[in-house]
């Protein structure tokens, strides 16, 4: 399974996103945290200003949203063009109508889990989804530690994909670097998110050809 960098752009200058996109030529997405002080307690930007980025940006779109009411806002991210669209578990009163729904629009539809949230109650969406983001920290903010306690949840979804006989991708989110992005990607994850490692380096495209090459000697499917 092909190995993926997706660079948040969080701890990036927000005022010139265009030119912090423009700095991840060898990125296979540029990932976006949406966020709306309600479910975390950070607020980034909404549907506007990842519209009129889209229209800018030569990656493909790789959005997280961290937001209450998924089912309601979800939809429209996948309408204006971005190629994959995140939601959290447990902000969606109806998830498989919703992996439908993005689907439907041309979309990849992902599904997030917040650290504490178990996945195995979820099994029967997992048909329903292109990708699975495990979070290795706790959603809100750049600059956190990675939990490697979640390594047993990458890997358990995982061997649940493993039975499925699908292409699904696990995506890992929350301080993957040089060292965590290996044992994510031994645990089975194939998506790799990276904020601070990538923007607070002075050549973020060196850290995200660095962060492929760990990965795809690491990765274990
Ligand atoms: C945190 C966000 C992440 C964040 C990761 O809630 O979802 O995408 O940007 O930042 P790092 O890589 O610094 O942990
Ligand atoms: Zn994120």
């Amino acid at each position: 399974m092909d190995i993926r960098i997706s660079p948040s752009i969080l701890n990036a200058d927000l005022s010139h996103l265009s030119d912090e996109v423009a700095r991840i030529p060898s990125a296979d997405f540029v990932h976006l945290d949406v966020m709306d002080n309600h479910f975390v307690p950070n607020l980034t930007f909404g549907l506007p200003v990842v519209a009129n980025l889209r229209a800018s940006c030569a990656l493909p779109m790789d959005v997280h949203l961290m937001i209450d009411d998924a089912d309601r806002w979800a939809p429209s991210y996948a309408e204006i063009g971005c190629e994959s669209v995140t939601f959290h578990i447990e902000a969606a009163a109806e998830p498989v109508k919703l992996c439908r729904t993005l689907r439907g629009l041309g979309a990849k539809a992902s599904v997030a889990f917040k650290p504490a949230t178990g996945v195995d109650a979820y099994a029967e969406l997992l048909p329903e989804v292109d990708q699975v983001l495990i979070m290795t920290v706790e959603p809100g903010f750049g600059g956190q530690s990675f939990m490697e306690d979640m390594l047993a949840k990458i890997r358990r979804v995982r061997e649940l994909i493993r039975a499925l006989d699908k292409e699904i991708w696990i995506e890992v989110d929350g301080g993957v670097n040089e060292q965590t992005v290996e044992l994510a990607a031994a645990a089975g994850a194939n998506v790799f998110v990276a904020g601070s490692a990538a923007y607070r380096n002075a050549d973020p495209d060196q850290v995200v050809q660095g962060l492929r090459a760990r990965a795809e000697r690491a990765f274990e499917g």
